[in-house]
């Protein structure tokens, strides 16, 4: 049987931490071998909110050079901007026109979002619009989202039905695939909070870029207890057992073996013995992305997924241009 293909936009938003490595990064690098694969970073999402260009821009070589630094293989992915590809938004404006106000007015996402600044700007509204659009232009069968977007991809699913009921069979209806809630990687400091880029603390949240020095000292200064035992207990012990979540998660151990490992340790070589790995992964990690960041290799990349993705959209476009009468 063919492999189904798969596809998912990231938001150029934030500086990745060790929990998204764990919780997202570290499963797309698994289903590469599983799917077929797209993978683009969605920038035209980012500016539906207020951002600054330069930030902006920085942000999306950043987010590009770590996924690839992570082990996302551009052999076996389809890597690109969304902003590379101007089919996207033709391709949205002929699914808005095929979408309703009131549907769009019930996203949770935009009436939050909406709600926090009301001077919010039209492309908010039409956001899962263009989101529809990014999906279908590929024809895609499995979009990887955590549960926030799976509004988003059930109104992709109906735009689509629509669209193929009103002008014939055009795409593929895409199902969601909702990331198991894997292990959730807790703040260092607060392990009782999850470990999050948007995060106001510092010292409890590791960042992939952060270096190796600092790292160190994060994980060295995890809040643990006054057991004074390597044991799993979510319960009593929340930073050692996120501490040894985060063993598990990058030596793909079992939590009984880490335990053992630790057994005869203090809490001060069980946290050098967790930022001997954490170290080891992202040392390689950084190699990799600072030769990246300023290469034509990155941008080599980006060509060569553009004028893909391009030419994939393009014949959706054509397609629908047709069946919809704007012809000559
Ligand atoms: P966010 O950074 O909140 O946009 O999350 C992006 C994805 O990274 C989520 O869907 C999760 O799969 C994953 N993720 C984020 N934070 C964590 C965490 N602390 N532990 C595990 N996975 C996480
Ligand atoms: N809206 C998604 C998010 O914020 C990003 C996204 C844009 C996306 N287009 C997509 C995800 C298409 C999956 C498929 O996470």
């Amino acid at each position: 049987m063919d492999k189904k293909l798969m596809l998912t936009g990231l938001q150029p938003t934030g500086t990745i931490t060790l929990g998204n490595y764990i919780g997202a990064i570290k499963q797309m690098v698994e289903n590469q071998e599983k799917y077929n694969s797209i993978i683009f970073i969605a920038d035209m999402h980012a500016i539906t909110v207020p951002i600054d260009a330069d930030t902006l821009a920085n942000n999306i070589r950043q987010l590009i050079a770590i996924y690839i630094a992570c082990g996302i293989d551009p052999e076996k992915n389809l890597i690109f901007l969304q902003s590379d590809n101007e089919y996207h938004a033709n391709i949205s404006w002929m699914l808005e026109c095929n979408t309703y106000h009131g549907e769009l007015s019930r996203m949770t996402q935009f009436k939050d979002k909406s709600a926090k600044n009301a001077n919010f700007s039209a492309g908010l509204f039409t956001y899962p619009v263009l989101m529809a659009a990014d999906i279908l232009a590929y024809d895609a069968d499995l979009v990887p989202v955590g549960i926030d977007q799976k509004q988003h991809v059930e109104i992709t699913r109906d735009i689509a039905i629509r669209f193929n009921k009103k002008y014939g069979e055009t795409f593929v209806v895409p199902e969601p695939l909702i990331r198991e809630a894997g292990t959730k990687i807790m703040d260092l400091q607060d392990p009782t909070k999850k470990m999050s880029k948007s995060s106001e603390s510092q010292k409890g949240v590791i960042r992939i870029l952060d270096d190796i020095n600092t790292i160190r000292k994060k994980i060295n200064s995890a809040v643990t207890d006054s057991v004074g035992k390597v044991n799993y207990d979510p319960e009593n012990q929340p930073g050692v057992t996120n501490l040894i979540n985060i063993y598990t998660s990058l030596t793909g151990m079992s939590k009984e073996e880490v335990v053992a490992k630790f057994e005869n340790a203090n809490y001060g070589e069980f946290k050098k013995g967790v930022a001997d790995v954490v170290v080891a992964e992202f040392e390689k990690i950084q190699a990799r992305y600072n030769e990246l960041i300023n290469s034509d290799e990155l941008d080599r990349i980006l060509d060569e997924g553009r004028d893909k993705a391009r030419e994939i959209a393009k014949k959706k476009y054509e397609e629908m241009k047709n069946k919809i009468g704007l012809r000559r």
